[in-house]
């Protein structure tokens, strides 16, 4: 069957067995359990829940491996070091992933006895790794899309007893599969492109590492990182639209990129579909489409503020990957090694020649 098909119905009731296709979320911090705990299925909300269950069966459809689902992102981000990392060893961060987890690694990971080194994205495998226990990828990266060859990297890794995990945020694994490609772990947050209707926050780390896969569901427990019904239930919902949204958003954000490279005013533009992409030949081996996300720079504060202030569909706002157009003048935040006019445009569902006419009418006014 096409993957498009199973992802239709990943998770979801089979086809014979009675009852709604998706069960409701199940509301219920504690079940009704007399005598021995182990002769009951379920207990506590915080050890498991039905609706987690069958969202993370469907998650393992997509990544090709386990699923521990998270609260959110950074969630799921905390409990990867968590589980890997120990006083002493070494961690390696591509250096232009998302802030806040580099952020993370400085001020915890670092506390606790841990090296954090930051290696280019791009030239990850120039990282020096020897030492390293876990090299942390992201690809392409958030914000300036960088893009690094998971399957080379994994390999080298392998070779000298490295985990590699890689955040899968940006691509989705409806667009790339990094488990497939040697990665041991890959994280997400599912606030994103994957459940795509900006209304909840979640995480998910896949494995195929039984013991991996083990003190990541103990790690939820104990820290109680756990989603909650509802939210799970919604990205749930949301999952059979998934291969419609981004062949929708991905087509439009190749076109919208297109259009910008071809402007003299334009002084980059970022995006893993364009030839002239330094790592395009690699995201086209590993991707299955170029992703929701362009990125470009407008030179100025002023000129960035001035088109954010002209668009007349997309929304300024902060996050990616949903139905709704997004753009920010990311250096807002902070945290980036990018200039003050560097714009992370997230492209949604709206009619593709609507989101192009935009954002031109918006450079016209911006001037
Ligand atoms: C690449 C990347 N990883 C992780 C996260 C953290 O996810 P969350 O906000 O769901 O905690 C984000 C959020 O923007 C992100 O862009």
């Amino acid at each position: 069957m096409h993957r498009d098909t199973l992802i239709v119905h990943a998770g979801y009731r089979a086809r014979g067995e009675p009852g709604p296709f998706l069960a409701g979320p199940q509301f219920s911090s504690t079940y009704t359990t007399p005598g021995d705990p182990a002769d009951h299925a379920l207990t506590y909300g915080r050890f498991h829940n039905p609706t987690w269950t069958v969202w993370e069966e469907a998650l393992g459809v997509l990544e090709g491996g386990p699923v521990v689902a998270f609260a959110s992102g950074m969630a799921a981000a905390a409990a990867v070091f968590g589980v890997t990392l120990r006083r002493g060893d070494v961690v390696a961060l591509a250096a232009d992933g998302y802030y806040a987890i580099r952020r993370l690694a400085a001020t915890w990971l670092e506390a606790l006895g841990v090296e954090v080194r930051l290696v280019p994205t791009r030239d990850a495998h120039l990282a020096p790794l020897d030492g390293v226990r876990l090299l942390w990828l992201e690809t392409p990266s958030n914000p300036q899309l960088d893009v690094c060859d998971v399957r080379a990297l994994a390999e080298e890794a392998r070779a000298r007893g490295v985990l590699v995990a890689v955040d899968n945020t940006t691509a989705t694994a409806y667009l790339q599969q990094p488990l497939d490609l040697g990665a041991t772990l890959v994280m997400a947050s599912d606030t994103k492109a994957l459940t795509g209707h900006s209304d909840l926050l979640l995480g998910h780390v896949a494995t195929r590492d039984e013991a991996l896969a083990a003190a990541l569901r103990a790690w939820r427990t104990h820290h109680g990182a756990i989603p909650g019904p509802m939210e799970v239930w919604l990205a749930h919902r949301a999952l059979p639209t998934l291969p419609l949204r981004l062949g929708r958003q991905c087509a439009t954000a190749e076109r919208l990129a297109t259009a910008l490279a071809a402007r003299p005013d334009v002084a980059a533009v970022h995006y893993p579909g364009l030839p002239e992409h330094p790592a395009h030949e690699i995201a086209r081996r590993q991707m299955r489409a170029f992703g929701t996300l362009v990125s470009f720079d407008l030179g100025t504060r002023a000129r960035a503020e001035a088109f954010l202030g002209a668009l007349a569909i997309a929304r300024e706002a902060t996050s990616f990957g949903g139905v709704h157009s997004i753009a920010e003048r990311r250096a807002r935040w902070g945290g980036d090694a990018i200039s003050g006019g560097f714009i992370r445009f997230s492209v949604g569902c709206e009619a593709p020649e609507d989101i192009v006419a935009d954002v031109e009418q918006a450079l016209a006014r911006a001037g």
